[in-house]
């Protein structure tokens, strides 16, 4: 069977893991945590990057950071993972889900407006396939309203909008390094902040509430309990291995990205015969070769191409449910209609796509789907 994701190694990670165990020093915010987050905040202008356990940490450490109490209201797309949601719903949020665009699976940032009332505090973005969410118009609302951004950039690693970095234009953003994603290190995620005046309170909550961080770079003489908090920021040896992923990173992007242009190319080819809608990068994004997805025209359509593919030994698979729809969430739901939400999560299918995939392999499945 060939996968929809794989892992892949580049062959340091285990070197690097040997070196921090070697040091003697394996908690975290050791020498890799240090170079992950300087690799971070210098090649993405980020003003400071924390890495932490999870992509979910991080946007928990949003919540928590942008202060978010009961009945705050807080606007993101439907057409998401859970994760988004959960870290503002723990905090006692309600969550205002806003449909996605009627081309792309990106929260619509032009019906965003509609959804502020005076209880609003926050917009998460999510750019899905790591393609931009026209953010000038989100960082827009956000002056007018008053309000804060959440970038989830989960998937948007090396991603640009209007040359931008993607995670560091929104006041926070987080990443994922699960090991689906471009850069991997099994579980993890980061941080980051653009937004000055987070900074210090970051640190505090990352090491469980106290003021650690400080203490060690001798800015105070004890370090105590200061404030809400919890363990989010991983051992060195996850770093170690995310550091081995890093230093590889033009390579595995480069490779993503030439799979991804050949599986358009071909599928362009053949567009009038199953009708299946492309993704669209808008003029303003870049493509990080994170996914390549098709919209297909009907959920029937969907479910046979996921089932001719599989019979044949490759596994293609849809994506998110509405999370408005969902059974935890459906009676807490305001009753609109997301159309474009439920469009996505009928009938979007992701084809595998990782860095050992072949060009071979790649023609052989397309040539499934074309063939009758
Ligand atoms: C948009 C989005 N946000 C958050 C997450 C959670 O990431 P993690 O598994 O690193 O917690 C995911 C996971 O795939 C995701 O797709």
């Amino acid at each position: 069977m060939i996968p929809f994701s794989k892992p892949f190694l580049t062959g340091k990670e285990t070197k690097y893991i040997e070196e921090a165990v070697a040091s003697g020093k394996i908690s975290g915010n050791g020498m890799f945590t240090q170079k992950c987050q300087t690799f971070f905040e210098e090649k993405y202008g980020i003003k400071k990057a924390l890495l932490t356990t999870s992509c979910t940490d991080a946007l928990e450490m949003c919540a928590i950071l942008l202060n978010i109490n009961d009945g705050d209201e807080v606007i993101m797309p439907s057409y998401t993972f859970v994760s988004t949601a959960n870290a503002f719903v723990l905090r006692g949020a309600k969550i205002v889900f806003a449909d996605s665009g009627d081309n792309e699976p990106n929260i619509n940032v032009h019906k965003i407006e509609d959804l502020i009332t005076p209880k609003t505090k926050a917009i998460v973005v999510v750019h899905y396939a790591g393609v931009a969410c026209d953010m000038d118009v989100v960082m827009e609302l956000a002056k007018k309203y008053n309000l804060f951004v959440v970038e989830d950039a989960a998937q948007a690693i090396e991603s640009f909008y209007k040359g931008k970095a993607l995670g560091s234009i929104g006041h926070l953003a987080t990443f994922s390094f699960h090991e689906t994603k471009n850069i991997i290190s099994g579980e993890g995620g980061l941080l980051a902040i653009n937004d000055e005046q987070f900074i210090e309170r970051s640190e505090i909550i990352w090491e469980k509430g106290t003021n650690r961080s400080a203490f060690f770079r001798g800015e105070v003489d004890k370090y105590g309990w200061v404030d809400v908090g919890s363990s989010f920021l991983p051992s060195e040896v996850i770093a170690a291995f995310l550091w081995a992923q890093l230093e590889n990173l033009d390579k595995i992007q480069a490779q993503r990205k030439k799979l991804w242009d050949k599986y358009y190319t071909e599928i362009e080819k053949y567009i009038e015969k199953e009708n299946f809608v492309l993704p669209i990068i808008p003029e303003y994004a870049t493509n990080n070769g994170h996914m390549f997805y098709l919209v297909c025209q009907s959920m029937e359509q969907r479910s046979n191409l996921i089932s001719k593919l599989k019979k044949n030994g490759y596994m293609a698979v849809f994506h998110y449910l509405s999370l408005h729809k969902s059974s935890f969430f459906k009676d807490k739901h305001d009753g609109r209609e997301l159309e474009n939400c439920d469009k996505y999560a009928d009938r979007l299918v992701r084809l595998p796509l990782f860095y050992e995939l072949e060009e071979q392999t790649l023609e052989s499945l397309l040539s499934i789907i074309y063939k009758n």
